[in-house]
């Protein structure tokens, strides 16, 4: 999701609130803007549907709990045989095919710069569907894994390459750390001036403490067992109109920063959710399966997929929110409305539907399932 007001258009201060960049920032500057051209057009191609489906057969070398209440675990997942892997940028992920045949995508939380491995964190849910149990339980050093990607829903787009921002402000909760952490990283690395709240329960359940807090006096943790469950002011802090704030975690968080910033001209709003959108402006409608006949009712605020799910427990889903793919079902029957972003309009036209978000546009569908 992108709110964004205009400002206007003004050079990025450095790391030492100087609008005219030295010489050697404008050097690395030079050389990150090819970079980000480059990614830019790939991520263009993948917004575009013309999707680079890389599959690759990647080895667990590291795996490290990540949290001190030991329910999150980092990954790193790298060739067998060391070869380079394809580059990323902040914000993209991977898709897991699980050893049980589940897609699950996880937020590559590595260097970018380090093109032998990737990594990923994983916090584990023991009612979140299996997918995070699968990985605690069956990804151990050793273990193959196929993986899709990387792909990028998360642009990250740094002031001075497309975002009239001066300054970028950061907001992590919990496991929506890992997409923030390598933007945390290259706007530190670029001397892009940044500020960074993380928040959670407890320092025992966010993952990366230490490696968050050495960016020292830039980041402010702020967990619930201290100072209570945290406003939108007190995750926004002091910003001004010129900022870009990047934010993942819970949706009631997400939905609570994007409520404020809306009254905050000149700020732009990036964010990432965890889970499904709730369902908004829904309409009552029912669904059958082709196949069997079995007939199911979709109420006006839940999901296609999560009433498909009560009939087929084993349906294919992953991102829940419109973007990879993975719950196209064909339409055999009745009018959908398409809530995606992805599907082509040859796709839509054939009928394919993304029952994640995509609702009917009458009373009944048809599905071929
Ligand atoms: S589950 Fe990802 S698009 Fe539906």
């Amino acid at each position: 999701m992108t709110l964004r007001r205009p400002v206007p258009a003004q050079p990025p201060a450095d790391l030492y609130g100087k609008r005219r960049r030295d010489r050697t920032i404008r050097v690395v500057d030079a050389i990150a803007e090819t970079r980000l051209r480059w990614s830019s057009l790939i991520n263009r191609r993948d917004r575009a549907g013309r999707v680079d489906d890389r599959r690759l057969g990647l080895t667990v070398i590291e795996r490290r709990v990540e949290a001190q209440d030991t329910d999150v675990v980092g990954l790193l997942l790298a060739a067998p045989d060391g070869r380079e892997l394809p580059a990323w940028r902040p914000g993209a992920h991977l898709d897991l095919e699980l050893p049980s045949g589940r897609l699950r995508q996880y937020s590559l939380c590595g260097d970018p710069a380090d093109r032998h491995a990737y990594r990923i964190a994983v916090r584990r849910i023991p009612d979140g569907g299996g997918g995070s149990l699968e990985v605690h339980e069956a990804l151990g050093i050793g273990a193959r894994v196929m993986v899709r990607g990387p792909r990028n829903a998360f642009p990250f787009v740094l002031p001075g390459y497309g975002s009239d921002s001066a300054r970028l402000h950061f907001v992590a909760g919990g496991i929506g750390i890992t997409p923030i952490l390598p933007m945390m990283r290259m706007a530190d690395r670029l001397g892009v001036d940044w500020s960074m709240v993380y928040t959670g329960r407890s320092r025992d359940t966010i993952p990366f403490l230490d490696e968050v807090e050495s960016f020292g006096g830039r980041v402010a943790v702020r967990t619930d067992d201290a100072y209570g469950l945290p406003t939108a002011a007190d995750l926004l802090g002091e910003i001004g109109p010129d900022t870009s704030v990047y934010c993942c975690g819970p949706v009631p968080m997400t939905a609570a920063i994007a409520a404020a910033v809306r009254e905050m001209p000149g700020v732009e709003l990036h964010s990432e959710r965890f889970s499904a959108p709730p369902v908004l402006d829904g309409k009552p409608f029912t669904i059958e399966l082709a196949r069997t006949g079995e007939v199911v009712e979709v109420p006006a605020d839940r999901s296609a997929l999560e009433q498909v799910l009560t009939l087929r427990p084993d349906a294919a889903y992953s991102c829940r929110q419109g973007f990879c793919r993975t719950c196209r079902v064909r339409v055999l029957a009745g009018e959908v409305e398409h809530r995606d972003t992805v599907l082509t309009p040859d796709e839509r036209a054939d009928g394919d539907m993304l029952i994640c978000v995509s609702r009917c546009g009458g009373e009944r569908l048809v599905l071929d399932l």
